[in-house]
């Protein structure tokens, strides 16, 4: 197993601190294709550790055991009557109460395979939570640069975990920039969520668990909100995945949801390009995809244009709206989550054809981070 560049191919080995080809170009996982059928799911593990087979550890490497705290095999429940199509993926239901524990669970028992004491990371606050969690379960120490204004409980809840807060005035961009200058300096692995492609090794275990819930049967369409793409990437990357193992045989469509105000994967899309320009962040209560410069903004480009997506966006009005109307269901999620489902609600006014398929929608972060 290597690392292998998006764009010219060099490869890696994957204990190398490199966070970048030589060339500037993004990391991801050259893995050896292997079988995998239905007999490969490890029914007696109640974790996504279930899927190991795909995972990038060593079969006879039992390491995981003592960083996982049971995350994955999040429940999918119909959202309403009203929109009988519509199954939402609780993925908040994790030890740290967002789908980022999906990737950080797989990226940190990598790390403390490759004997990583010190890993380093910026967040807007949820992957941060789930880096310092589980670094700290397993004696890493743990830096978390966040930019300021991230949801005080989200700050408060990294701290807890004895990871030091670096809290950067300026962007999100700043803050990635901070962290970056602190890994070059040598103070620590970069465990990231966006550069690191054994974060997507987890989040994408979210589309084995759909296949293995609904017997084999995909949604016509995931509903994925994105910032830096980190479960969209991870729902791209599994999909190829049973595609190539046979277990499903045409790729679902991917639609990827942006805040309205912060929308640099939509205006490429619907420009035509290639690549993602930055734009500028006009403001969204959506915290947690507030991305303006997404580092793999090609590759979620490519993921829609392959499974014949699209992009769409949430306007600000509509988030709240969405928030209290998943509340009313019993469901408490934090406001980037209620951007997905307001996008989705507005998008099939227009589009009837899309409101009668299934469609699955993650909830991906707990109403009580939100500050
Ligand atoms: C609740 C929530 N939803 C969605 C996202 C978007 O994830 P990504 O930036 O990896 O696309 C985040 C990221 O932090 C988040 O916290
Ligand atoms: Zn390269």
């Amino acid at each position: 197993m290597n690392y292998i560049c998006n764009d010219c191919k060099s490869k890696y080995p994957i204990n190398d601190s490199k966070i970048l080809c030589n060339c500037g170009g993004m990391l991801n996982l050259e893995k050896d294709i292997l079988d995998f059928t239905d007999e490969d799911i490890n029914k007696r593990e109640f974790s996504l550790f279930r899927y190991l087979k795909v995972l990038p550890f060593n079969r006879n490497e039992h390491s995981w055991r003592k960083v996982s705290m049971g995350e994955g095999l999040t429940p999918i429940i119909p959202f309403d009557d009203k929109y009988k199509n519509i199954l939402l993926k609780m993925d908040y239901l994790m030890p740290t109460l967002s789908f980022k524990d999906r990737g950080a669970v797989v990226l940190i028992a990598k790390a403390k395979e490759l004997g990583i004491t010190k890993v380093i990371q910026d967040s807007s606050g949820n992957a941060g939570n789930s880096v310092a969690a589980y670094a700290s379960r397993v004696g890493i120490s743990c830096d978390i640069y966040v930019p300021e204004g991230t949801s005080e409980k989200k700050v408060k809840q990294i701290e807890a975990h004895g990871a030091k807060v670096h809290i950067i005035s300026g962007t999100r961009e700043d803050t990635a920039k901070e962290a970056l200058k602190a890994v070059n300096k040598g103070d620590g692995f970069y465990a990231s969520h966006v550069y690191n492609p054994i974060f997507y090794e987890g989040t994408k275990t979210y589309v084995y668990e759909v296949y293995e819930q609904l017997n084999g049967c995909l949604p016509h369409s995931f509903v994925i909100p994105v910032g830096n793409g980190t479960l969209l990437l991870g729902v791209y990357i599994g999909l190829l995945e049973l595609l190539e193992y046979g277990l499903i045989s045409k790729l679902p469509k991917i639609i990827g949801v942006q805040a309205e105000n912060c929308a640099p994967i939509f205006r490429a899309f619907v420009d035509g390009k290639e690549v993602v320009d930055p734009v500028e962040n006009y403001g969204t209560k959506a915290e947690g995809i507030a991305i303006a410069d997404p580092k793999r903004g090609k590759q979620i480009l490519e993921a829609i244009s392959k499974t014949n997506g699209t992009i769409i966006t949430a306007k600000e009005e509509k988030i709240l709206e969405a928030q209290k109307l998943l509340a009313k269901k019993g469901l408490y999620v934090e406001v980037t989550t209620a951007a997905t489902l307001a996008a989705y609600l507005e998008y099939i006014k227009e589009n009837n054809e899309i409101s009668n398929q299934n469609v699955i929608i993650p909830l991906c972060g707990a109403g009580l981070k939100s500050s």
